[in-house]
């Protein structure tokens, strides 16, 4: 009786999990925080908002084993330090043994693809992957094929959309082409991945536009119109996205593929730390994306349902922010697993928040603020170094101009630097020191919009306390048995 109890209690849960999602939508997951979720909780947060496709930036073996039996499109990847290694087949032989067919069981992890780098052929790389990237993409196709995944499993690289572009002299889409310092390589290895009907993915970021050109006009970066369209022999090009897409469209034609399948392995917008990025902006564009998605209109050069993989999931405090002090707040969650505003990913324009990750802990509710009894004026004049050394480690980039924690005042500014640092630490009361200019407090720091957040336990520290508890039973059971 309890067992059937708990199996119809188990249906209903089932039945109220299945919120619907745009067609062709997935995520990315990414795993640069200093204090992560456990991957299950993460799993069951996707499944909870009706996600069926991820891509993750490794094949870490803690994420994969919390995938298996989900029946999620997994996209697991090769990370680019790795491509020098997979110039030797038996290496890529072992690659894909030890880190594909050992899911592949039933039951087991439904990866799709292997990303073969990621973004290998960034200008800010300086060529440094590009007589590794193509050899690798080869071997692990040939190992894939060998073990019998083939049909199944495909190859590809997500690359950025700097490999293609149009002259500043012509800049629409029908002149695109790929960049001139790779363009023999991009056309070998666009004719390989079609050839093997493996996707062009790129990643395509309309924020980015927006940031990095103080001319470019914001409406366009949106998809709700207002912008001046951009005439290409008369296709009319509302909004970035579609320009720099049919941008690809062309250059692949040029290259010899013109029907190759394109994927976008990253879209979206980031919600903190440089201008534009906040939640305002970051909701205007993935409502109108989303609406775009679920219209199936696609692109003027490939109308039809669009592939996409939003970027990101969850925020992560250890990205590096040499591409802008942006990269920390990509997630559509924040850290812990709450939502951050309203989406709707079925495309319908509702105004409604995701389901946030359910069973988190936090570390406790204790703040590290500026301690305003330090008077003496040689103390007060170290504050600035202990502040650099807070957000050297911490993440302090929302105080930037731009960002959710700008508005502080002097003193704001330092006690959020602290807490960023004190909740870095799981909350050590020595991480509140700084030399005795810091103080813990119960009381929320937090002003105006500016979240002074506690940190969760770690997931990483979580698993090993259940070891060590495992271990512990194990021990008390040794010893009254001996
Ligand atoms: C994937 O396979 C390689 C062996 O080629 C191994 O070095 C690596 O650790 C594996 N990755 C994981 C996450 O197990
Ligand atoms: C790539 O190969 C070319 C030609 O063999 C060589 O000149 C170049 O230095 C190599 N680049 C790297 C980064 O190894
Ligand atoms: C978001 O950023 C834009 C551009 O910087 C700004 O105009 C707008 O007021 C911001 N919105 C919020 C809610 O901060
Ligand atoms: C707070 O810190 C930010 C970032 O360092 C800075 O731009 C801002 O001017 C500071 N505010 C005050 C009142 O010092
Ligand atoms: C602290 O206050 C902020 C803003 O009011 C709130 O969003 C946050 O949930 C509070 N944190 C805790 C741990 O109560």
């Amino acid at each position: 009786m309890a067992c059937l109890v708990v199996v119809v209690v188990g249906l209903v849960e089932g039945v109220a999990e299945a919120a619907a999602v745009v067609e062709g939508l997935g995520v990315n997951w990414g795993t640069m925080a200093s204090h992560q979720m456990l991957p299950e909780m993460v799993v069951r947060m996707m499944r909870d908002n009706g996600i069926k496709r991820v891509k993750i930036f490794d094949a870490d073996p803690w994420t994969l084993k919390s995938l298996e039996g989900s029946e999620m499109e997994v996209m697991v990847a090769i990370p680019n330090d790795m491509l020098g290694i997979m110039q030797s087949y038996e290496s890529a032989k072992e690659w894909v043994d030890k880190n594909v067919t050992r899911y592949t069981h039933p039951g087991g992890v439904n990866i799709r693809y292997v990303a073969v780098g990621n973004e290998a052929f960034l200008k800010a790389y300086k060529g440094r992957f590009m007589n590794t990237t193509f050899p690798a993409l080869q071997n692990i196709q040939k190992a894939l094929n060998e073990a019998g995944h083939g049909h199944n499993i495909k190859v590809t690289t997500p690359l950025n959309a700097d490999v293609y572009n149009s002259p500043d002299s012509n800049p629409v889409p029908s002149a695109g082409t790929f960049r001139s310092d790779i363009q023999s390589l991009m056309t070998d290895i666009v004719q390989f991945l079609d050839g093997n009907s493996s996707p062009f993915v790129v990643n395509i970021y309309p924020f980015l536009s927006l940031n990095q050109n103080p001319n470019f006009p914001i409406d366009f970066a949106f998809f709700d119109g207002g912008a001046t369209p951009l005439n290409d022999n008369g296709v009319a090009y509302n909004n970035v996205f579609d320009a720099n897409y049919d941008t690809l469209v062309h250059a692949l034609r040029k290259a010899g593929v013109p029907n190759m399948k394109i994927v976008v392995g990253e879209v979206g917008w980031p919600t903190d730390g440089v201008n534009f990025a906040n939640i305002s902006f970051a909701k205007r564009f993935y409502d109108g994306f989303l609406k775009k998605m679920a219209s199936g209109k696609g692109t003027p050069l490939r109308p039809g349902n669009l592939d996409v993989y939003l970027f990101g999931l969850i925020d992560e405090d250890q990205k590096s922010v040499l591409p802008g002090d942006f990269e920390r707040h990509w997630g559509i969650f924040r850290y812990d697993g709450q939502p951050k505003f309203p989406i709707d990913l079925s495309g319908g324009g509702n105004n409604r928040y995701l389901v946030p990750a359910k069973g988190v802990q936090y570390v406790g509710n204790l703040w590290c603020v500026f301690n305003k009894n330090v008077k003496n004026q040689k103390k007060l004049k170290q504050l600035g170094g202990q502040v650099s050394y807070a957000c050297t480690l911490a993440d302090c980039t929302a105080l930037n101009y731009g960002g959710s924690c700008n508005g502080l005042d002097q003193q704001g500014n330092v006690s959020y630097a602290f807490n960023q640092y004190f909740q870095f630490q799981d909350q050590d009361v020595e991480a509140c020191s700084f030399k005795g200019l810091g103080v813990v407090t119960k009381v929320n720091a937090s002003s105006g919009g500016c979240l002074f957040p506690v940190q969760i336990v770690s997931g990483s520290a979580r698993a090993a306390a259940h070891v060590s508890f495992l271990l512990l039973l194990w021990l008390v059971v040794v010893v009254l048995t001996v």
